[in-house]
């Protein structure tokens, strides 16, 4: 049986005050939750979300990272560093990398592989636009992304990686797919990595659905069967609502 797994992805929202107060107050509101909680915020709340997240079930993760250990990157900040303060998790190839920040398959890998290699957990995001979406291909689009985001990676390293699918239409727009089509979709990318892992390791794999996840959406979408809970945007701002969809399964 897989555990569900709820993803706040906060994007460039929150000061270190407001992210403080923010898991102080959830922290006593989900503490006997079996599901597991993350959230994922910028980069300089990072260090005072871990602190204050010490003896509390809640994760944290960072929303992007460099491939590279050390370098001339201005402005970049790589796995190890992560790895270094003690974050456990990193969006990886978030549409709106993708769209803004020249993310393209190719750095998702590298990405995914550096951040495996510095024992954080990637989460790999994938998903289709409205245009591909009304052509159809969807399945086409986001089995290839996996694919490609997972070149090179080894069955033993699986355990350590999870997938949102995440399609582009249904980000900040309040338009959430239904239950029945992210299922789908979602069980399109767990065939994906069944053809190049096998059953087993595609079976246990952690596939989460994000888009306009709300609390009043989230049970419908996390009870289906191949969805394995949310990597949430907007409404993981807000405490209370944040809450209920980590308790909503
Ligand atoms: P919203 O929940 O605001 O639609 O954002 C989804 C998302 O992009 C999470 O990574």
């Amino acid at each position: 049986m897989r555990k569900k797994v709820i993803a706040g992805n906060w994007k460039m929202n929150m000061l270190p005050n407001e992210a403080i107060s923010f898991i102080e107050n959830i922290a006593p509101m989900v503490k006997d939750t079996k599901n597991e909680v993350i959230l994922c915020v910028p980069y300089v709340d990072l260090f005072y979300s871990l602190l204050t997240s010490q003896n509390t079930n809640i994760k944290i993760g960072a929303q992007n990272m460099h491939w590279e250990e050390s370098g001339a990157y201005t402005g970049e900040v790589s796995g190890k560093m992560l790895q270094s303060i003690g974050v456990e998790y990193v969006v990886i190839g978030h549409s709106e990398r993708r769209q803004y920040f020249a993310d393209t398959d190719e750095t998702v890998n590298k990405k995914v592989r550096a951040a495996l290699a510095n024992e954080l957990k990637p989460i790999i995001c994938v998903g289709e636009t409205l245009e591909i979406r009304e052509q159809g291909k969807q399945n086409e689009v986001i089995t290839t992304q996996t694919r490609l985001a997972l070149e090179a990676v080894e069955a033993s390293k699986l355990e350590n990686v999870l997938i949102a699918y995440e399609p582009i239409w249904a980000i900040g727009t309040g338009k959430t797919a239904t239950a029945e089509d992210a299922n789908s979709a979602i069980k399109a990318i767990r065939g994906e990595v069944a053809k190049i892992y096998g059953e087993p390791i595609a079976s246990n794999l952690t596939i989460l659905y994000g888009g306009s996840v709300k609390a009043d959406n989230s049970k419908e979408l996390f009870e289906t069967s191949d969805i394995d809970g949310g990597l949430v945007g907007g409404a993981s701002l807000k405490v209370e609502e944040f809450a209920k969809i980590c308790l909503s399964v």
